[in-house]
């Protein structure tokens, strides 16, 4: 699958309510299981252990009702056919991924990214304008919170607008364009601290949904990129780069490889922020660990 930013998102077909008239669901035999973990593993690098196939088939149960086809043999060989429907793929890719996330999650990320400490880093990149990338964003709430913490830096350092910028990537459309609503029930605060909730989240819906000020708005840009893209377009080089919690779906080389992906889009001095589970990977790219899994990009 190919992935660039901005593209078109095509629209799969909805999947239909469940109702207590649907018939028993279809069974996902191994051997075609087998077949599905294959086409994820090459189209979004997963790798799905065999106790997952329960969840597959529940997960899948949903495209089969939308597509109206007989059982998932069916469903694979379209998949895996001459002419895969490209809305079908992604929407297939949807129900494999986890989007798991939260606002502020991982503290000591962001609390290392102090007013001090952002604004060395956008001195030492181009243009004095700190970049910074959510490469696998899921629902928006890690990128959210990064714009946050570098708008309240920048207030904090009596700078006007502007002198940072966030791109958010990820696989899943379906999460992408959550991300980009930036609409969140009340109760997701979670930990995020309360001068920038009271700040940057404003409340409607009689206060039980939460919006994100159009001051983070305007410098947040979204679209897809595929990590398992031979190469990846973000457009800019970055000074931040998150990739948290989604390595390690992967297998070591496939972590490994992303890994030196990005650090070709991180300037020399820039950080690249792994996941608590995240395998360290210093040592097998141009990187030096700084702590918390916090990596520092080392000249090549
Ligand atoms: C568990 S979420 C992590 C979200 C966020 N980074 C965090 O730590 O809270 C994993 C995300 O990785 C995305 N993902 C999985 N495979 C991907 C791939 N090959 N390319 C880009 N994103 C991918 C999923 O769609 C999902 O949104």
């Amino acid at each position: 699958m190919s992935s660039q930013l901005a593209r078109h998102w095509p629209a799969a077909a909805p999947a239909p309510r469940p109702s207590a008239a649907m018939p028993a669901p279809a069974q996902l035999r191994e051997t075609t299981f087998r077949r599905l973990v294959l086409l994820v593993r090459q189209t979004c690098g997963i790798s799905l252990a065999p106790s997952k196939r329960l969840m597959l088939q529940t997960r899948l149960g949903r495209r089969l009702r939308a597509t109206g086809l007989e059982d998932f043999d069916a469903y694979t060989a379209m998949l895996t056919g001459p002419n895969p429907s490209a809305a079908e793929m992604q929407a297939f890719i949807d129900c494999v991924v986890t989007n798991e996330t939260s606002f502020f999650r991982e503290p000591p990320h962001f609390e290392y990214l102090t007013s001090e400490r952002l604004q060395t880093l956008s001195a030492g990149g181009s243009g004095g304008q700190l970049a910074m990338w959510s490469a696998a964003c899921s629902t928006g709430e890690e990128v959210w919170t990064l714009a946050m913490v570098a708008a309240a830096a920048q207030a904090a350092a009596g700078a006007s607008g502007g002198n940072w910028s966030a791109l958010a990537t990820d696989i899943s459309i379906t999460a992408l364009t959550r991300a980009r609503r930036g609409i969140y029930p009340a109760e997701a605060i979670g930990r995020l601290p309360q001068t920038l909730a009271s700040r940057y989240l404003l409340r409607e819906g009689g206060g039980e949904t939460l919006s994100v000020a159009p001051e983070l708005r305007r410098n947040v840009r979204f679209g897809q990129i595929n990590l398992m893209d031979s190469r990846y377009l973000p457009g800019r080089m970055m000074d931040i780069i998150f990739c948290r919690n989604v390595l390690i779906y992967f297998d070591a080389a496939t972590q490994a490889a992303i890994v030196r992906k990005l650090c070709a889009h991180l300037r020399p001095g820039g950080l690249l922020f792994l996941g608590h589970s995240d395998m360290s990977r210093e040592g097998q790219a141009p990187l030096r660990l700084l702590r918390n899994n916090i990596h520092e990009r080392l000249e090549d």
